[in-house]
């Protein structure tokens, strides 16, 4: 399986009172949102419902701890994996 992640957020619009599943495995082809990809790996997809309608920085490095908006952990796994 590939991994579909970015180094960056998904800049995602999102309906108030509609409930998204934000992939925590990242190897959905439909990012930043589950496929059932995650099966067989030891992650489940974080459900969200959108309190406004609006568009959100949804995480796409899977490292954020506010899931599922990034929260700039990206940064660092970027600067880490630099030479
Ligand atoms: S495909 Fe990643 S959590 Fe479902």
């Amino acid at each position: 399986m590939m991994n579909a992640c970015l180094k960056g957020p998904y800049r995602t619009s999102v309906v108030a009172g509609q409930v998204y599943r934000w992939c925590s495995c990242g190897l959905s082809d439909k990012q930043p949102f589950c496929d059932e990809a995650h099966r067989g790996a030891r992650a489940l997809p974080v459900l969200h419902r959108a309190s406004q309608t609006m568009v959100v920085a949804m995480c796409g490095c899977k490292h954020t701890k506010t899931p599922p908006y990034c929260d700039g952990a990206h940064i660092y796994f970027d600067a880490v994996n630099k030479p």
